[in-house]
């Protein structure tokens, strides 16, 4: 029978994971959120707090609601914080044997009949899976960003991913308000598999002098309606990420047309990674971002 979820553990206090703690909060969870920085924990509450603080302000959001949701979050730096948890969610960093290593020591401090699920972007479901003791119960629950905002979760199935298992996190990603889609266990799922081709010839048309920064993102925020263009979303992703997904991509597909641009590779390597370190594509040292080249 499948679990019916009340209590969501979040392993990783970074961007996602505070993002995801405070819609599961918001959304009457019970939340425990970890991680291996007390001043991350701090850092997150104090973001999540900021945040829907605002939205009391503009009448969005009631008093009572900012003040169940904190309330409804627990934070720790001990995986013993997970014991009575009925799902956690992992989204540490985008980094396999990250990932692996955090499974091997939080799986001894979790019920058996416990859900996992983790937020990879774009790592195998069926291999990160096979890394715990509970392939069966494991799945993925991939997350956009900003997480209070995106309408979409996709859940992805491993191989080994039981029904119930489906059912369960399909719930949750319901009451959360969520959109779920459902994706097969291949590199990158949906979003990414489109987002990231389209990000990458991005930065081609730039590399090759086809037109500039800001003419690149006006084409194809007022010739698509996309919010932002390519460009400024690879910033607000983040370069790196944006070219480890492309590698899964290359790498997980054999195909030449998942090449990563140079020209990516060389911003990542000189440590221009988008908004995260104040310079990418634009440069974010002023009030409003200007073409960073
Ligand atoms: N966290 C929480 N809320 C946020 C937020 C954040 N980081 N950033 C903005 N918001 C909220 C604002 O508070 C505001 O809420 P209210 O309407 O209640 O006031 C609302 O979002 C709109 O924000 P703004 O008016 O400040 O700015 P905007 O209208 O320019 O919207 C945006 C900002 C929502 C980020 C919009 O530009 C957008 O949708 N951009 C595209 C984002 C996108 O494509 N995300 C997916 C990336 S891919 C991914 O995540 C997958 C992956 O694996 C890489």
């Amino acid at each position: 029978m499948a679990l019916e979820v009340k209590t969501i553990g979040v392993i990783g206090a970074g961007q996602m994971g505070s993002g995801i703690t405070q819609v599961c909060a918001q959304s009457g969870y019970a939340v425990k959120l970890s991680d291996i920085d007390a001043a991350a924990l701090a850092k997150s509450v104090a973001g999540i707090r900021g945040r829907m603080q605002r939205q009391v302000e503009r009448d969005r959001i009631t008093q009572n609601a900012l003040d169940q949701t904190l309330a409804n979050i627990d934070t720790g730096t001990d995986y013993k914080i997970f014991s009575d948890c009925d799902l956690i969610i992992e989204a540490a960093t985008e980094n396999e044997p990250v990932k692996c290593a955090i499974f091997e020591k939080l799986i001894p401090n979790l019920r058996p009949d416990a859900l996992l699920a983790t937020n990879t972007s774009s790592i195998s479901i069926t291999r990160l899976a096979a890394a715990t003791d509970r392939a069966a119960h494991f799945i993925g629950m991939h997350f956009m960003n900003p997480v209070p905002v995106m309408k979409l979760v996709e859940i992805i199935r491993g191989i080994a991913t039981d029904d119930d298992t489906f059912a369960s996190v399909l719930a949750v990603g319901q009451k959360l308000g969520k959109t779920p889609v459902v994706s097969e266990d291949f590199p990158a799922f949906i979003v990414n598999r489109i987002l990231m081709p389209m990000i990458n010839e991005a930065v081609y048309t730039m590399h090759e002098g086809l037109a500039s920064v800001t003419d690149i993102d006006t084409a194809m925020k007022l010739g698509t309606n996309h919010p932002m263009g390519p460009l400024e979303l690879a910033d607000f992703i983040g370069l790196d990420t944006c070219l480890s997904i492309m590698q899964v991509l290359h790498d997980g597909l054999a195909d030449t047309k998942y090449r990563p641009c140079p020209l990516l590779v060389k911003y990542v390597d000189a440590g221009w990674l988008g908004r995260k370190t104040g310079r990418g594509f634009y440069d974010y040292s002023g009030d409003t971002p200007v073409p960073a080249r």
